[in-house]
């Protein structure tokens, strides 16, 4: 039932695939990335308006080396190929590679020429950088292309068949780097391919709406509120669609932040008036099941299990529900391409859906990439405060209490990674730093609080810059602020007399502690 002009990527295992995508989506124009191990027919089936193949690790031509779908060019609609792709289409259509004398990786300069399409506002016969990262490169055209640009070591630097509307670059428009790289985007969008910026977070409103309805018939959903920003925007979306007709169940496992749980069930009755909402206390349950467990991962189980259990429990109640709404979003979906083999992700907000309910799955974020998701929050009416809130385990606070957990020391923690956050937001740090919590150790130390000796808990500040969560780096806090922290916590938080700072990147740390 999508009605925009969709761009399929095809993925041959770069690491700037989903950066292509983004780049595309960022120009207003949908995109999706099907692996190169793919059948034929769902490339077909996608019926894209154009054709991107992403750059790769591999040596075209060698074994195993991912090979050019026929279909790719059979739907003749434009092609631009980069990095791996361009040597694929040289490779299939008759050119010649070899590895590059002169190895280019990282920046060069790169001089465009022939007044192609593809350089349309793009000055030509002066160098400027973009980024390579491969060592092959076309030394032969196949029949019907021309060059349109070089670099210091590589002669053939792009191609182009503008009968056949296909085009290929060497390097990495999509990356940063690449001065251009945008402008080359979307002269390829836009001009070459004539596609239409019709994709708006807008527009998907109306048409996610649309298909819920259409999906939901007269039937009820149901879906498991967790607090977070993806459940929370299908509930939006699901309140706007189906009114009534949807359930959302809020199993409240009592390890949320200061105040959280009440926070997140105000909001949503203030900005979803007459929402169906279930708030579930379950903190009693899923303590007595955390009772004197210490291990990491066995925590993490039964939280989770604790947590289908009580949902599913719940949800039995409802007779009519027929649908299951999760915030599955695009990262979760996304099959990627690996040398090695194709792994697919799949992820469930709700861990194992009850077989026996048989429910269908809604999912409407399916398509978006987390900024798109929060972009809908907004423009659905959700606070900025909420839609900017810091990742937060599914096990909440039990992974940041290390050792056991108990009701005392949920307390203590919850006290002291207010104060964190507090503080962080006063300096107007909050925004700037990926995540900033408090740890409470397992551990106690010898302070002098007055004249007395003190024996109590230590508490480890995590504050992390990052872009994904894949990698992150401690943030350098001014002292002053790392200072009103930890005088703050020592003095307001009973039971905690020494606060230490966690200097450790990810990898090979990782940001929770458990
Ligand atoms: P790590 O500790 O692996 O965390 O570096 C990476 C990011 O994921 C968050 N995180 C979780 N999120 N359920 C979640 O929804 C979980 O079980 C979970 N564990 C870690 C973590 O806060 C960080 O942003």
């Amino acid at each position: 039932m999508t009605t925009y002009s969709k761009v399929l990527i095809i993925d041959y295992g770069s690491q700037y695939t989903q950066l292509i995508a983004r780049r595309v989506r960022e120009a207003g124009v949908y995109s999706e990335i099907l692996p190169c191990t793919a059948a034929d027919e769902r490339i077909r089936e996608a019926a894209p308006s154009a054709i991107i193949l992403s750059g790769g690790p591999d040596d075209v031509g060698e074994e195993g080396a991912p090979t050019l779908s026929p279909a790719i060019l059979e739907l003749r609609v434009p092609v631009l190929g980069v990095c791996y792709g361009m040597q694929l289409l040289a490779h299939t259509l008759g050119g010649a590679l070899s590895v590059a004398q002169d190895r280019e990786y990282g920046p060069t300069e790169l001089t465009v020429y022939g007044a192609s399409p593809l350089w349309k506002d793009i000055p030509e016969n002066a160098p400027f950088t973009v980024w390579m990262s491969h060592g092959n490169t076309v030394t032969a055209l196949p029949t019907s292309f021309r060059a349109i640009a070089s670099t210091p070591g590589v002669r053939i630097a792009a191609m182009a068949d503008e009968s056949k509307n296909i085009y290929a670059v060497q390097f990495h428009p999509e990356v940063h780097h690449s001065t251009h790289g945008t402008q080359m985007l979307h002269n390829f969008l836009f001009g070459i391919a004539g596609l239409k910026p019709d994709w708006t977070v807008r527009s998907f409103v109306d048409q996610a709406i649309e298909e819920c309805r259409a999906k939901v018939g007269d039937a009820d959903v149901v879906l498991a509120l967790s607090g977070g920003v993806d459940s929370t925007v299908v509930a939006a979306i699901l309140h706007r669609a189906i009114g009534s007709q949807l359930h959302c169940i809020f199993v409240d496992h009592g390890l949320m932040r200061l105040d959280e749980g009440e926070e997140v069930v105000s909001m949503l009755s203030t900005h979803m008036p007459g929402l169906n909402l279930h708030h579930i206390k379950a903190q009693e349950l899923f303590l007595d099941k955390l009772k004197g467990v210490e291990d990491p991962e066995q925590k993490r189980k039964i939280i989770g299990h604790t947590f289908i259990e009580v949902f599913d429990r719940e949800a039995k109640k409802l007779p009519k529900v027929r649908f299951l709404g999760q915030g599955t979003i695009y990262p979760d979906i996304i099959e990627s391409y690996s040398a090695k083999g194709v792994v697919i992700k799949s992820h469930h907000n709700v861990g194992g859906l009850p077989e026996e309910m048989s429910l269908g799955l809604i999912e409407p974020l399916r398509e978006l990439f987390k900024d798109e998701v929060r972009a809908l929050g907004i423009e659905l009416g959700l606070p900025e405060e909420f839609i900017w809130r810091q990742p937060f385990p599914g096990p909440g606070l039990a992974v940041r209490i290390l050792g056991a957990v108990s009701e005392e020391r949920l307390a203590v923690l919850r006290q002291a990674d207010f104060i964190v956050r507090d503080e962080l937001k006063k300096a107007g740090w909050a925004r700037k730093v990926w995540q900033g919590f408090a740890v409470l150790l397992p551990l106690r130390t010898v302070g002098v609080m007055g004249d007395a000796r003190t024996y109590e808990n230590v508490v480890a500040l995590r504050i992390v810059d990052s872009v994904d969560a894949m990698t992150a780096d401690w943030t350098r806090l001014p002292y002053e602020l790392l200072a009103a922290i930890s005088g703050r916590i020592i003095r307001e938080v009973k039971g905690v007399n020494r606060v230490v700072y966690d200097i450790s990147s990810k990898p090979p740390s990782t940001i929770e502690w458990e």
